[in-house]
């Protein structure tokens, strides 16, 4: 548990107060409406995802592997009053699940801060129903404007070790391609209230069908 962590963990929310507001907030609402069946969250945080899950689904797992973020991720679901949700604290790339035990996976800003985005994805994949799917929603390179690919090489290493590793120029359609998935709905955007660096965004549904 580093210092680091700590004041992540202490200040995500606000930190992410205007890029919610103007973007995050209802991209999370949109993308999270349609889900169904037994779900499990990677890479939770402080669970800001929780006010948007419908009440229909089945069941809801959500997993962090940080100490300070899983305090606080615990005290968002005793807050819900949402006694059916369960924490865990493994890691994308060591999913503490059994194969095939999941409908749907959800990811939303943290393929950019694993390790490994092909360990996490091949995870994610094995965890899944054979129909199962990946819900995402994922800041990412700028392939479509060199200029500011620039910016996120120059900015990466000190983004990196501020913002508990996340990185600003990984591809991770690519890598969600590479690992098998099949797009069923992906949407190339542009978030607003957060530093340009990382105004780039995909969010959308892949299946593991056809893609095994
Ligand atoms: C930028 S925060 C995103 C939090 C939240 N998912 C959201 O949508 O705001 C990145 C999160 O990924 C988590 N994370 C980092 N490495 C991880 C890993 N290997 N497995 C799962 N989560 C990880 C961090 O602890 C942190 O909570």
């Amino acid at each position: 548990m580093s210092i680091r962590s700590y004041f992540m963990a202490k200040f995500y929310d606000s930190s992410m107060k205007k890029i919610e507001e103007q973007s995050f907030s209802k991209w999370r609402r949109e993308l999270l409406s349609g889900i169904k069946g037994d779900v499990l969250e990677i890479g939770s945080g402080t669970g800001i995802n929780l006010s948007h899950y419908p009440g229909s689904i089945s069941s809801l797992v959500l997993t962090e592997p940080d100490a300070h973020m899983h305090k606080l991720l615990k005290k968002a679901v005793i807050d819900s009053g949402r006694n059916d949700i369960k924490t865990n604290d493994s890691s994308a790339s060591q999913l503490n699940f059994q194969d095939g035990e999941f409908d749907a996976v959800v990811s939303t800003l943290v393929l950019c801060s694993v390790e490994s985005p092909e360990q996490a994805l091949k995870e994610i994949k094995r965890v899944l129903k054979p129909d199962g799917k990946l819900y995402f929603l994922e800041h990412v390179v700028a392939s479509d404007a060199p200029g500011l690919i620039k910016w996120q090489r120059f900015f990466q290493p000190f983004w990196k070790s501020m913002c508990g590793n996340c990185h600003l120029t990984r591809d991770t359609e690519a890598e969600i391609n590479n690992v098998g998935f099949k797009f069923e709905l992906i949407e190339r955007v542009n978030s607003i209230g957060g530093p340009p660096i990382v105004t780039p965004t995909i969010k959308g549904v892949a299946s593991k069908k056809a893609g095994s």
